[in-house]
């Protein structure tokens, strides 16, 4: 029987630690509620003794979340561990998660100390910890690095105080797989009382190693990893959520099951990009932009007629509606015959295989083919799709002391059309405006801008997604002024609806 693999998520706290990604209390809410309709095991919050921002987000998230254990980071700290039991004081499940730097590097450079004392110290604050909550998890920092004999004796130590959870941090991520998978080993055969607590795993990226390491761990007898959303977190990042769970899931060969609602992947992804500004690379695993997306004419053909030929995850397990059949000049005549089907196109042989001469032909000029040059290569003229929607008109209040107006004057079917609407920004007002003239219920699902120099003259490039009726269109455009370039890319996207 499997055992089952605790999901430790630190998004909002070692995650959270990346300039420029910082939450407000409101946002790092939304994010915990969000973690725990994912049934995430354990919520790590903050580090409450850093800040009152810290402290009152945990204090806010305790109140609200009741199933998930809420967790808060303290060092090996009396003062730190008082701050986070106050910072716990509304949870239903509280966890003190304290520690100290284990390996040499640490105690001499970082304490000026010794083992012994380190190993004193590490064995007060999780006694101390003890006197407010039942679960207290204990982190021998840098254990990576730390000599197995030495970690061992710690290990013991705090478990013997009253530690539930060891946290075993590769916090540098300069271990190896084998050797860090050795190293929970070595903890399993050489801790006496092992048993009474769950080993964990918590690896950083910097090697690009961390979900190896993550399951090495797991497959040597961890059996909590610690984990962030699309593996946000300090330098190159801390384990992601979604590849250990989803390598959980499909290899039937590592004996641990997770509880975690993995559909809800794709829109956690999405959402922790959105609030902390962190755009996800296309090629990420489970989570990226082409994570799902064929291109090869070879690659295509399979996956058309058996999805299971190319992909060993099926996109719609981790909230993505369908594998994407990208166009480019080495796609086969499948994936063109399949992406007119979807446009409603029916071809005969013949047609298909004229269009395909032409199709090529375009691809080899251009990098990517839409959906408008589908249509074109289809016999429908560019002129004519043009005619069908576009923006004429742009006019936008906005500054400081003034209310968000826009004024949006479309051409839609060859008829001007005319409206303003008020936002909380210039964007969302002229947004307000373009809906109420297409009169389509429409739900953006993502909306990025990317500046392509980095001068304040730049170009800035805006990708949107809408959804309507459960479909997804994708937007473009670029423009000096970013307002103009978003009204614009979202147009691009309704087009592509009309
Ligand atoms: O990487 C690390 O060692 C940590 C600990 C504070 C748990 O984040
Ligand atoms: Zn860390």
């Amino acid at each position: 029987m499997d055992q089952k693999l605790y999901v430790f998520d630190t998004t909002l706290r070692d995650g959270e630690q990346v300039p420029g990604c910082q939450l407000n209390t409101i946002e790092k809410i939304e994010l915990a509620k969000m973690l725990e309709s994912m049934k995430v095991d354990i919520i790590e919050c903050g580090f409450p003794v850093s800040s009152p921002g810290d402290f009152k987000s945990i204090v806010e998230i305790s109140k609200i979340v009741t199933e998930s254990t809420i967790c808060a980071l303290t060092r090996a700290v009396e003062k730190d561990i008082d701050v986070a039991a106050d910072a716990l004081h509304f949870a239903r499940r509280p966890r003190i998660h304290t520690g100290i730097g284990t390996s040499d590097y640490h105690i001499r450079y970082k304490f000026n100390s010794n083992r012994e004392d380190i190993l004193r110290r590490a064995v007060a604050a999780v006694k101390y910890a003890r006197k407010y909550v039942d679960d207290v998890e204990f982190y021998a920092e840098d254990a990576g690095r730390t000599e197995n004999e030495y970690l061992a004796r710690v290990i013991e130590a705090v478990i013997d105080a009253g530690a539930t959870v060891v946290n075993i941090p590769d916090t540098t991520g300069y271990c190896l797989p084998a050797e860090y998978g050795a190293k929970i080993r070595y903890l399993v055969d050489n801790v006496p009382n092992i048993d009474k607590a769950v080993i964990s795993t918590h690896c950083h990226n910097d090697l690009g190693m961390a979900t190896a390491n993550t399951i090495s761990g797991v497959l040597n007898g961890a059996r909590q990893v610690e984990v962030t959303i699309n593996g946000v977190g300090e330098r190159a990042g801390n384990t992601a959520m979604e590849e250990v769970v989803m390598a959980v899931k499909c290899r039937k060969d590592i004996p641990v099951y997770t509880d975690i609602v993995t559909k809800m992947f794709n829109k956690a992804s999405h959402s922790v990009s959105t609030l902390m500004r962190m755009p996800v690379q296309p090629n990420k695993a489970i989570v990226g932009r082409n994570a799902f997306a064929h291109s090869s004419g070879i690659h295509q053909d399979g996956v058309l007629k058996n999805r299971e030929s190319y992909e060993i995850i099926d996109p719609m397990d981790v909230g993505v509606n369908d594998s994407t059949i990208e166009l480019t000049a080495r796609s086969g005549r499948a994936a063109l015959k399949h992406h007119f089907q979807r446009l409603g196109i029916e071809m005969s042989k013949e047609e298909l295989d004229a269009s395909y001469q032409k199709f090529l032909q375009l691809a080899d000029v251009k990098k990517e083919i839409n959906d408008s040059d589908l249509l074109m290569l289809a016999g429908v003229t560019q002129d004519k799709i043009a005619q069908k929607i576009r923006l004429k008109y742009l006019q936008v209040v906005c500054g400081k002391n003034s209310v968000p107006m826009a004024t949006v004057k479309l051409v839609i079917d060859g008829e001007e059309c005319t409206a303003t609407s008020g936002g909380n920004g210039p964007i969302d007002a002229a947004f307000q405006a373009v809906r109420s003239l297409v009169h389509r219920k429409i739900t953006l699902e993502e909306f990025l801008v990317q500046a392509i120099t980095r001068g304040t003259d730049d170009v800035g490039k805006v990708h949107i997604q809408i959804e309507n009726k459960g479909n997804i269109y994708y937007g473009f455009s670029a423009n000096t002024d970013i307002v103009t370039a978003s009204v614009e890319a979202y147009v691009n996207a309704i087009s592509k609806i009309i």
